[in-house]
């Protein structure tokens, strides 16, 4: 591992924070923290995403005792709902046990180690499929069909527990009943989501799809905006991608890439028009769908537009107080080691996980977390809708726009653990500063897999 100084070179163009001077109000304090990497890893060994014993060590060291998020809280409304988290091969039942109570167990049945649940149901007892032991619905032992021929199981019998804890509105699952508390796994992240509370969200779409490469080459192509310019170069002339700003706070990190300002790449200057039609994905041949008045920017007009938009959800007041950045701007939060919710109103939040033990597949999932009017019920989460490995991203309708930016990040990712698994170099190369996520993530990871 070698380390190489951060240097101060930067792209042309207008930095993050100047952009946020000419906003149309103040910005809130959250997008005023600046807080970039110091110097650390740049290479990291190529096995890390090709070694099925890379993946064990995974296995033990991280994700049998990392915090990690599991569903939402409104994935299981009612007592008596659960479904099945599956990571590396193992499985967790989560389970609404109570009104106000969610637990979470190890999702095998102490008999002879059938899983107990294999999908999402609503049930008053967790009852195993092949000799009917059944447990209540808090891991309990309930009922064991010839009880008198097991002498040997007694009430102290229950589910294996594992820990649960709860942030945004997500449930999250830690395998090690020893560890941290999640608050203290997740750090001040609760300060920087306090103008965007994720728990008064619903889950409004859920997409899931298997990838033929590594968890972390997905992920990892979702983490930073360098790569704009080579895979969506239809973006480029309303977006900043070289000018996002990059932080690290503890366990989690983000990259924050303006919109509706033009691309330093650009060997032209963009109208207004033209910044607001890209950030639109207007096509060459769609007419005008938003017209930027003579002498009004590109960034004032979305926000105004999308600032109406949300007086429905937020009420007048609220939606006035969104500055043009938390309307236009892309604010993606990774926390260690593979959920990343985006900031303000993008709504978008993915995972990324191994596909059971499998080192070169992967489940890559995007939700979309919408808020709502608050004077009615939450609405029900939508299920996962899992597309085929030969699906094509726009067959999820409910993604909008963003399948076939989706199309364009997936198709280079099987093609890099191609490259990778070829055995050509040892190492791949992070950039100082575009590529801060990804070096955070190493950095965390080596720290892990050290204990
Ligand atoms: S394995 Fe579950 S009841 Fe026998
Ligand atoms: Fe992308």
């Amino acid at each position: 591992m070698t380390a190489v100084e951060t240097t101060q070179t930067r792209s042309n163009g207008i930095s993050y924070q100047e952009l946020l001077d000419v906003d149309s109000r103040p910005a809130p304090d959250v997008l005023r923290w600046v807080s970039p990497m110091p110097p650390g890893p740049d290479f990291v060994p190529v096995e890390r995403y090709t070694s099925a014993e890379f993946h064990r060590l995974e296995v033990e060291k991280l994700w049998k005792r990392v915090w990690q998020m599991a569903c939402r809280e409104e994935d299981v409304p009612e007592v008596g709902d659960h479904l099945t988290y599956d990571i590396a091969g193992i499985s967790v039942l989560i389970v609404r046990t109570a009104p106000d109570t969610i637990q979470a167990f190890r999702n095998i049945c102490l008999h002879r180690g059938r899983l107990l649940k294999e999908k999402s149901g609503r049930d008053d007892e967790l009852r195993c499929a092949f000799h009917g032991f059944a447990w209540n619905l808090d891991g309990s032992l309930k009922h064991v069909p010839c009880k008198w021929d097991f002498p040997q199981v007694d009430e102290t019998w229950r589910l294996p527990d594992v820990r649960t804890g709860f942030w945004g509105g997500f449930v999250f699952i830690n395998l090690d009943l020893d560890c941290a508390p999640l608050e203290e796994h997740l750090g001040d992240l609760t300060a920087h989501f306090e103008r965007w509370p994720l728990e008064r969200r619903y889950k409004q779409a859920h997409v899931a799809k298997i990838l033929d490469c590594n968890w972390k080459v997905a992920q990892e192509a979702f983490m930073e905006a360098y790569h704009v310019v080579a895979t969506h170069p239809q973006l480029l002339p309303g977006i900043g991608d070289a000018n996002s700003q990059y932080d690290v706070f503890g366990n989690f990190c983000r990259a924050i890439t303006p919109n509706a300002t033009p691309s330093p790449h650009l060997q032209w200057s963009p109208t207004e028009q033209e910044m607001l039609d890209a950030m639109f994905d207007r096509n060459l041949d769609d007419p005008v769908m938003v017209e930027v008045p003579s002498g009004d920017t590109a960034r004032r007009v979305a926000g105004d537009l999308r600032r109406r938009a949300m007086v429905d959800v937020l009420g007048p007041e609220a939606a006035d107080r969104l500055t043009d950045a938390e309307l236009c701007d892309s604010f993606y939060y990774t926390v260690f080691p593979n959920m990343h919710p985006w900031g303000a109103y993008n709504r978008i939040v993915y995972r990324f996980r191994p596909n059971g033990n499998r080192h070169d597949q992967c489940i890559m999932e995007c939700m979309f977390l919408s808020p709502y009017d608050e004077s009615q019920p939450k609405p029900p989460a939508a299920p996962i809708h899992w597309l085929g490995m030969d699906d094509d991203w726009t067959d999820a309708w409910e993604l909008g726009l963003l399948a076939r930016v989706f199309n364009q990040d997936v198709f280079n990712l099987p093609k890099v653990q191609d490259g990778l698994e070829s055995g050509a170099i040892d190492t791949v190369t992070f950039a100082n500063y575009q590529e801060t996520k990804p070096r955070h993530f190493h950095q965390l990871l080596e720290e892990w897999l050290a204990r």
